[in-house]
């Protein structure tokens, strides 16, 4: 497991350390600011003090591969990739269901979003693609990966719930990233639903709605009831406009995997947010420990494609082993490259692994008391 200096991580959010340690202590956790918590810990008493971790590895130790920048006359517009966050239950594959005119809420275990769904959707014949992030606190870590390929987050609020924890931690990920956030206050079909209170609890976490004199756009709506589904698309669209979304189709891709699998007859199966260049089959590509050659692209309709231009969700099979969530995913200029890269990285792992094993701090003890 990581581990992170308490004296450390208290500077890096910006936190007085005594308060950690005293956050620490409430957790049942006695720790001064020698020791070492675990990453996860740290990143709660992140999430309490409304401040992001860095991410465990540097982005520069990351740069094993250079990726060029490209020539401004070389962009072309792209869709923008939405992201919708929010509490669990409060929405978000209703809403997204309402989009696409679908039910997949119907078919999920329990009613809970497992996994991040990709889905491309015709918005007055502009593309958009979204993506569902699951609502449940141990998804955390995902979600904030959900949070990094997203051009502008939704934030969905169930008007008769407010604002509840992971909706605090859905605005700091879309704060940390850097998106403009739209909020849809969503179920005002219900009796108890209070659109005021919604934008109230708003303001008290810093975001302030249009109406109420702010510039945080918000929609009421009714995923169930089908209302207002046309107006925030609207402002979907009006967003996503602004932000002049740019991307190269002509060159090797690059992007992010959104999710992973082992399948029984398919092998490694990831699905892809391309965010820049072209990926098409037949590429050599690397995603984390991962390598592979392109054997087949699959898009969100389930239909195999040739091709997947910027801002595509796609499933990609022919990996050789399971990339994580989160990973880049880049095509490289040949297979004997991209194995060069990929068998430093095991090593760099494997090495990392054995470190990390043969650690033990104090707060491995106190946790397991
Ligand atoms: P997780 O994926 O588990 O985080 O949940 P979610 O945010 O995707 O919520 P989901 O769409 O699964 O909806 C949760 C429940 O709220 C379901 O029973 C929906 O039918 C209900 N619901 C969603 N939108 C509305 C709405 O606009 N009005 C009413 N009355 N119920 C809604
Ligand atoms: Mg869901």
């Amino acid at each position: 497991d990581e581990t992170v200096l308490v004296g450390e991580f208290a500077s890096q959010i910006g936190v007085p350390a005594t308060q950690v340690i005293m956050s620490l202590m409430k957790m049942g956790i006695m720790a001064n600011i020698n020791q070492h918590i675990k990453y996860e810990t740290a990143e709660k008493i992140a999430f309490e003090f409304d401040k992001l971790v860095e991410p465990l590895q540097k982005e520069e130790e990351k740069e094993d591969v250079v990726i060029k920048d490209d020539l401004e006359e070389d962009l072309l517009p792209r869709p923008p990739i939405v992201t919708v966050m929010g509490h669990v239950d409060h929405g978000k594959t209703s809403l997204l269901d309402a989009i696409r005119n679908t039910k997949v809420t119907a078919g999920e275990a329990g009613g809970i979003t497992q996994h991040i769904g990709a889905y491309e959707v015709y918005v007055n014949n502009k593309k958009v693609v979204f993506l569902d992030t699951p609502g449940h606190e141990a998804f955390t870590q995902m979600r904030m990966r959900g949070a990094q390929v997203t051009d502008i987050a939704i934030l969905v609020v169930a008007a008769d719930d407010g604002i509840k924890p992971q909706t605090i931690e859905a605005i700091s990920h879309a704060k940390a990233a850097g998106v403009p956030i739209i909020v849809a206050i969503n179920k005002i079909d219900k009796e108890a639903a209070n659109i005021e209170r919604v934008r109230q609890e708003l303001s008290d976490n810093g975001l302030l709605v249009e109406e109420w004199g702010g510039d945080i756009i918000d929609v009421p709506i009714s995923a169930k009831k089908n209302q207002n589904i046309d107006k925030l698309l609207e402002m979907i669209l009006l967003v996503a406009e602004m932000e002049e979304l740019k991307a190269n189709p002509n060159r090797p891709a690059v992007g992010t995997v959104v999710e992973s699998n082992l399948d029984k007859g398919r092998g490694p199966v990831a699905t892809v947010i391309v965010s820049n260049g072209t990926l098409k089959v037949g590429d050599p590509v690397i995603a984390g420990t991962a390598y592979g050659k392109i054997r087949a692209l699959i898009n969100d309709k389930g239909k195999r494609v040739k091709k997947a231009p910027p801002s595509t969700p796609v499933e990609i099979l022919g990996l050789d082993e399971v990339p994580m969530a989160g990973d880049r995913f880049i095509v490289m200029q040949s297979d004997k490259a991209a194995k060069a890269i990929v068998e430093k990285r095991r090593i760099k792992s494997r090495d990392e692994r054995l470190e990390a094993s043969s650690k033990i701090t104090l707060e491995d003890v106190f946790d397991k008391m």
